[in-house]
């Protein structure tokens, strides 16, 4: 496995690998590997013959009062991880690297941005496009995965490779979870022992609310009530409780299309998202 710092050698040994025939997936991560990672690596190495992970904290998808300086970073566990999953090529890049002077271009994708996450995120999501952006340019892979746990940045980043003709597959990979429902992420490790049985109640509230559909409540606010309703029992913050059309993510009244059941929660001052698509024709539901 080879451990690149540059873009210049991350495209001679992507171009190497495709002088050989070789299908290119990239899996596009910050760092701070866990199982979820881990299962799009997995999808990775099944689907493609040469498989580069990023692993770079991006500076411009972070707020002002965000977490940037404290986002964990642990490249050696990382590489190690990597190395176990059999990658061929870790792409590490410091910020003068990827952003050598200030950028004064942007990638925007509309009215998908400015719900959910978007909206006590401001321009979170125009640096994830962004970086996506760049990280596509330089690698130039076949496929790229990203996981269900981050629905509106996978809806955002499809959108933005169909509408800018990106020459590349998205492939969305199902939440990991821990055993008890709790969605795997880099930031449960800033969660305290009391802080983290709390959390369970964004999973349990998802699975509540799949009860209920299933039961033939389509009302997309009583679902909201109820799962608000879960969550502040458990003593936990919600920040927003969305049901939106799966694809537009604008927000429905009742389940008259797929949908996404999309929350952001504070537990403490960690901030946890989670989410549950719904499937109608046939039924089905994706946690
Ligand atoms: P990061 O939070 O490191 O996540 C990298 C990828 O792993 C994302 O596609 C995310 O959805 C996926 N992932 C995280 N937790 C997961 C889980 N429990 N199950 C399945 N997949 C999971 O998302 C980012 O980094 C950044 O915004 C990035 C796309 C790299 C751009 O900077």
């Amino acid at each position: 496995m080879q451990l690149l710092k540059t873009i210049k050698e991350v495209r001679d040994a992507v171009a190497a690998a495709r002088r050989q025939g070789k299908i290119i997936g990239l899996v596009p991560t910050m760092g701070a590997l866990h199982a979820g990672h881990g299962s799009l690596i997995q999808k990775a190495r099944a689907d493609c013959s040469f498989v580069v992970v990023s692993i770079f904290v991006n500076p411009t998808q972070f707020g002002p009062t965000e977490d940037f300086n404290k986002y964990p970073r642990t490249l050696d566990t990382d590489t190690r991880l990597c190395e176990s999953l059999g990658v061929d090529c870790i792409f590490a890049p410091l910020a003068e690297e990827m952003y050598p002077q200030r950028n004064l271009t942007w990638v925007d994708v509309e009215q998908m941005t400015k719900g959910l996450c978007g909206a006590s995120r401001p321009g979170h999501f125009q640096g994830v496009a962004t970086v996506c952006a760049k990280l596509f340019h330089i690698v130039q892979p076949d496929r790229v995965y990203f996981g269900q746990k981050d629905a509106q940045q996978a809806a955002v980043i499809c959108r933005m490779v169909t509408d800018l003709n990106f020459p590349m597959e998205i492939i969305v990979c199902p939440t990991v979870r821990e055993r008890d429902g709790l969605a795997m992420s880099s930031r449960n490790r800033y969660l305290s022992s009391e802080q983290r049985k709390q959390a369970v109640c964004l999973y349990q509230a998802l699975c509540g609310c799949r009860k209920m559909v299933e039961q033939g409540i389509i009302s997309t606010s009583q679902l909201i009530a109820q799962i608000n309703q879960v969550i502040t029992t458990a003593g936990v913050q919600v920040e927003y409780i969305s049901i939106v059309d799966a694809q537009t993510l604008q927000p429905m009244t009742s389940l008259t299309a797929d949908a996404l059941v999309a929350l952001a929660c504070r537990v403490g001052t960690t901030r946890l998202i989670d989410n549950m698509l719904i499937f109608l024709n046939p039924p089905r539901f994706q946690i």
